[in-house]
């Protein structure tokens, strides 16, 4: 039986979690044998208790759980986001979180800001490095304060890192009867990486000879995203670009609310959660959306070996949208508690 590390987290992620759990409830209900525990990991946690989350925890995750679903963490009482840190990027590097999974389909044209495009024209898959380049944490400063002070961030890239996401984006097209992957970089201004990237890229592009390869620097991706999205299917980038890429890839589909990711290392505990943060301005006030957690609870079900219960959810947002049942932030009304009733109220009916 799958069991589920929950952690609500900090803000919005409390509220938006509730209502994926209760989609998990509903989809243990019908019958996918779901088991999940709480943990209070979050600004909270830590600010009284000074604990973030312990490498013992991590290890209790990755030995006793099939995944962790996290809402979010971020607080402004926490300006040095010395927590979300821990908590965040200690699960995605100390579980070797290498794929994050991000897709960016449009389920109703109303939903996209672009002209004339349609869910036929906005389908497609981010795969961002997730445990190297400028997040690795590897820098410093040097006389801090002082009005010469210096900050370095060192971009880590190493072949191993590289070559494993884009190998994954290419088998990723294949499993999925896809033929195009890009890989965006900055070579033309990032010499060595870029050179890294470029080699790696079109040397494994090599062996799938039926996919059509191909690359943007990551500034003429962006544009070629609000022109032409039609063109891609899979896009593979480092840690820092996919970040920028995916937050555009949100919003040409609809917005943060409605955005989905899991950080997963292929057979071992991986980690699912909504794109969006913490949204202190709307935090317990019942505003959230809570679509994106609850379209991450369906990523999270396909990884678990139940991959029909993604289009399904998908299927009641794009009801939600043609009946007009909808959030604030997608033009609505209902609160978070009332969107995630609606969806377990479609699921069960
Ligand atoms: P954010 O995603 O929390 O909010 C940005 C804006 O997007 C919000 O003000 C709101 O207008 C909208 N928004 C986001 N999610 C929404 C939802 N579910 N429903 C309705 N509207 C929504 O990003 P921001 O403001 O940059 O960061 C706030 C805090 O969250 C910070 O502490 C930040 O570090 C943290 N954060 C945490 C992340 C995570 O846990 N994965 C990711 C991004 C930010
Ligand atoms: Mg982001």
């Amino acid at each position: 039986m799958p069991r589920i590390a929950v952690i609500p987290g900090d803000g919005i992620g409390v509220d938006v979690t509730r209502e994926a759990v209760k989609v998990m409830a509903a989809v243990r209900d019908l019958g996918v044998p779901l088991q999940w525990d709480e943990f209070d990991y979050g600004a909270d946690k830590y600010l009284a208790t000074g604990v973030t989350l312990p490498d013992s925890e991590i290890a209790n995750f990755r030995d006793n759980y099939d995944a962790i679903f996290i809402g979010a963490v971020g607080d402004p009482r926490v300006p040095d986001m010395k927590h979300a840190a821990d908590i965040l990027l200690g699960l995605r590097f100390k579980l070797d979180l290498y794929v994050n999974y991000r897709p960016c389909r449009l389920l109703d044209e109303s939903l996209c800001p672009l002209k004339g495009k349609t869910p036929a024209d906005v389908n497609f898959v981010v795969f961002r490095e997730n445990t190297e380049g400028l997040y690795a944490g590897v820098g410093g400063h040097l006389k801090k304060g002082a009005p010469d002070e210096v900050a370095i961030q060192t971009s880590v890239n190493t072949r191993k890192g590289a070559e494993r996401i884009i190998r994954y984006a290419f088998e990723y097209a294949k499993k999925n009867s896809l033929t195009k992957v890009c890989m965006s970089d900055k070579s033309n201004a990032m010499r060595f990486e870029g050179d890294l990237w470029q080699r790696v890229f079109w040397a494994v592009a090599k062996e799938y000879p039926e996919m059509e390869a191909s690359h943007w620097f990551i500034d003429a991706l962006l544009m070629q995203m609000v022109k032409r999205p039609e063109q891609f299917q899979v896009i593979v980038s480092c840690n820092m670009f996919g970040d920028i890429i995916t937050d555009m890839g949100a919003q040409i589909c609809g917005g943060l609310g409605l955005a989905a990711s899991g950080n997963i290392h292929p057979g071992r505990t991986s980690l699912f959660e909504p794109v969006h943060g913490s949204a202190p301005k709307y935090a317990g006030k019942d505003v959230a959306n809570p679509l994106a957690a609850i379209l991450t609870v369906g990523i999270m079900l396909e990884t678990l070996g139940y991959p029909e219960w993604n289009p399904r959810l998908e299927a009641v947002v794009k009801d939600m949208v043609k009946s007009g049942n909808t959030p604030r932030d997608m033009g609505g009304t209902l609160g978070t508690k009332a969107t995630g009733d609606y969806v377990v109220g479609k699921l069960s009916g």
